[in-house]
């Protein structure tokens, strides 16, 4: 928990397609409602900074070695919580972001499975006391995943695997919400909108009355 901090992290994840962009503005300006004495901060992983977002531009196109690909997802995110995160929560204010450490554990461990203890070591390095607070994951099952992106423009280097490749990918974030049901709040993206935005109310007014 970021209780150190004066501000609030949290967090969106989910398969490519799985529809967390379409909430993350009405996110936005609800808690922006919610807290309109607070500023609120989006960003997004991999990128939210200068050279975060240039290596973003790598990792979504460039082939690499799986490694590589942890290791460069990582030193992205360390900038992103020194130039972004943490001085933004210190400073009392709420950070949005779409994507953080448990989409290296969902795409590198569980896509491409490079071992969680690689990556749990990773994570200890990089930000051994910073977590989200809450982490809204957008959950559907892989065929309207599918579905979604095939309705998509041009499919970047993670779009374009193959169906393994998500299953797993989705089942190492269904099995860090298991591990992990205080901060991840797993929700079935594939109600109709106006019932995931009641939802993810819902769980803001609860984040709210625990603080
Ligand atoms: P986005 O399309 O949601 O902006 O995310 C960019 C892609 O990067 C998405 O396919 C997931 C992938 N990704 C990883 O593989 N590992 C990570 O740690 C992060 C943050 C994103």
């Amino acid at each position: 928990m970021t209780s150190m901090y004066p501000g609030y992290f949290i967090s969106f994840e989910g398969i490519d397609g799985a529809g967390k962009s379409t909430h993350i503005e009405a996110f936005q300006k609800l808690m922006q409602e919610r807290y309109p004495n607070r500023e609120v901060v989006m960003t997004r992983e991999p990128g939210g900074t200068p050279l975060g977002e240039q290596l973003r531009g790598l990792l979504l196109d460039a082939p690499m070695n799986l490694e590589t690909e942890a290791l460069l997802m990582f030193a992205a995110r360390r900038e992103h919580i020194a130039q972004v995160i943490e001085p933004a929560l210190m400073a009392g204010k709420i950070v949005i972001s779409d994507r953080f450490t448990d989409a290296s554990f969902a795409y590198q461990g569980g896509g491409r499975k490079l071992s969680l203890d690689k990556l749990s070591a990773l994570e200890q390095w990089v930000h051994p006391h910073l977590q989200p607070d809450l982490t809204l994951l957008f959950d559907v099952p892989l065929e309207v995943a599918r579905q979604r992106l095939d309705a998509h423009r041009t499919l970047d280097k993670f779009e374009k695997e193959k169906s393994d490749f998500f299953t797993a990918t989705r089942d190492v974030y269904l099995q860090r919400a298991a591990q992990f049901p205080n901060r991840i709040r797993v929700i079935d993206s594939t109600q109709p909108l106006e019932t995931v935005r009641q939802e993810v109310e819902n769980i803001i007014q609860q984040l709210i009355q625990q603080r």
